[in-house]
């Protein structure tokens, strides 16, 4: 790591920095009231001046707050708080990151088309990719990250989006998104990258290529693990009429909005240029049709949450990010794990990507797949693993200040079938860890205890497939590092896991 996510330049910068921008883009306390809290505007809807502004709303004729399915004075804060962050042209937040990928997806996609998309990523999106898009008509074909070819061969001509996750979840592959946008822009497809993992303060795509952003913002920009939301930002730079047949919905008159044409109601100045509204395009369709008519809207409650999370983000991210890879370096000194899938590592294959595109570190969301005998049952040892952990919560979530734990293959990734699974990297015995705010000496220790039980400190797995990355003379595998308080951490999860002989 070279620099620290969110530090302070000694000048002040051209434009706001993290930190400035994480606690005050968005909001200028403006109400009798004054509150320098961002409130929670808690009403269902809000009533118009008169019959006419009313009209003018409803025909996406003038901006202004309407119903809450469609957004709320909280949620507008933090839809321009993100985009800030992310450097769009604007942003919409939504109920979920679920609702942030199938809202930005279904925007762009229709019956009859096409998506490429990465296979190493969040299950969901997965299942939401080839099931659910299925039912729709859609065609997904996936794709490993890393395989430029891939992208390029799977391109057809009613391919509309293209879909990769800066940092995979659960395996942490980093997608080359400047090399998979040349690919993509050369078939005037967009493409839409999830930055839930690395989020803006480590990675920012838009600066990669990136044409959409998306976020579960229930991860580490809440980053306390109480409210699910998401959000899409429009970086602007995707040009619908450069072929206007291929996006109807954007560039011809639309009955169902009195014929206004979005691309030119709502054209930018420039690409990538914001409007003084934040409007475009996409954000008016993906809010005025998809939020609209699916309905997958954001509490305020929730929209307020995740603003009191993003104004310590890079605080946090800086913690998260340092402890992930000082207990990825504790792992791979460790008999009992063969693989610890964190590109921090200078052992792991994309070592020179991550130094190259994620100079301040890839975040905390990384696995580790655990040694196993030929003899041994997988699933059993995972689970005596998991079992043995007592500050690992055994949560279905990532980013949250706490650290967390789970098995990919029968819990977040249980939908995938087996070909799917082994073409996403995950094995039976791949453990996905999000590294939480702790003392990371504390963590250390527990991961050790835990690892002890699957396999004691100098004891190898007959047949074991320890991928070359166990390192030798590294610190003590299992015993917590030099003046720490190991006695602290209690138990274990299961009371009954049993040492192996
Ligand atoms: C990378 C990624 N994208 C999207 C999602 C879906 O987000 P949510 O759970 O907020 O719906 C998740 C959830 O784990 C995720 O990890």
């Amino acid at each position: 790591m070279t620099a620290s996510p969110g530090s302070v330049p000694a000048s002040a910068p051209a434009t706001p920095s993290f930190a400035t921008t994480e606690t005050h883009t968005g909001y200028v306390p403006g109400t009798p009231q004054n509150p320098v809290a961002v409130p929670i505007y808690q009403s269902s809807a809000y009533e118009f001046e008169s019959f006419e502004a009313a009209r003018n709303l409803f025909a996406l004729k003038s901006s202004g707050n309407l119903y809450s399915r469609n957004g709320t004075p909280t949620q507008a804060v933090l839809e321009k708080r993100v985009n800030a962050l992310e450097g769009g042209v604007g942003a919409l937040a939504v109920g979920s990151g679920q609702a942030a990928v199938a809202v930005t997806l279904l925007t762009l996609v229709h019956t009859g088309q096409h998506i490429v998309a990465s296979n190493k990523i969040y299950g969901g999106t997965t299942d939401l990719l080839t099931d659910t898009c299925k039912d729709f008509g859609i065609d997904v074909t996936l794709v490993d990250p890393l395989d430029l070819d891939a992208w390029e061969a799977a391109i057809r001509p009613e391919t509309r989006a293209a879909l990769v996750e800066g940092v995979g979840n659960p395996i942490a592959t980093l997608a080359d998104v400047r090399a998979i946008a040349d690919i993509v822009h050369a078939h005037g497809v967009p493409l839409v990258v999830d930055n839930t993992v690395a989020t803006p303060i480590l990675f920012r795509p838009f600066e990669h290529g990136a044409d959409f952003v998306v976020h579960s913002a229930t991860k580490f920009m809440g980053g306390h693990g109480t409210s699910v939301a998401g959000v899409i930002v429009d970086g602007g730079t995707f040009d619908f009429t450069a072929e206007p047949e291929k996006w109807p919905t954007f560039t011809t008159p639309y009955a169902r909005y009195a014929d206004l044409v979005f691309t030119e109601e709502f054209a930018l100045p420039a690409p990538g240029v914001p409007r003084e509204d934040g409007k475009s395009p996409f954000l008016v369709l993906a809010r005025s049709k998809g939020v609209h008519d699916l309905g997958p809207s954001l509490s305020p409650f929730n929209a307020f949450q995740i603003l009191q999370g993003i104004e310590t983000l890079s605080l946090r991210m800086d913690r998260h990010t340092r402890s992930a890879l000082e207990v990825a370096r504790f792992l791979e000194a460790h008999p009992a794990v063969a693989k610890v899938h964190h590109p921090g590592l200078e052992s792991h294959p994309d070592h020179a990507t991550a130094e190259r595109l994620y100079p301040q570190g890839i975040g905390s969301v990384f696995s580790i797949d655990l040694a196993c005998g030929e003899d041994e049952d997988p699933i059993e040892v995972s689970g005596r693993f998991i079992d043995s952990l007592t500050l690992f919560a055994l949560v279905a979530n990532i980013g949250d200040a706490r650290s967390l734990v789970v098995h990919p293959a029968t819990m977040t990734h249980s939908r995938l079938n087996a070909e799917q699974r082994a073409e996403a990297q995950i094995t039976l015995t791949t453990i996905r860890l999000s590294i939480g705010l702790e003392d990371v000496r504390d963590l250390t220790a527990d991961l050790g205890k835990a690892l002890d039980r699957v396999r004691p400190a100098g004891q190898h797995a007959a047949g074991q497939n320890t991928a070359g990355q166990h390192i030798a003379g590294q610190a003590t595998a299992g015993q917590a590092p030099a003046g720490h308080p190991a006695e602290a951490v209690p138990g274990g999860r299961g009371a009954s896991a049993a040492v192996p002989a």
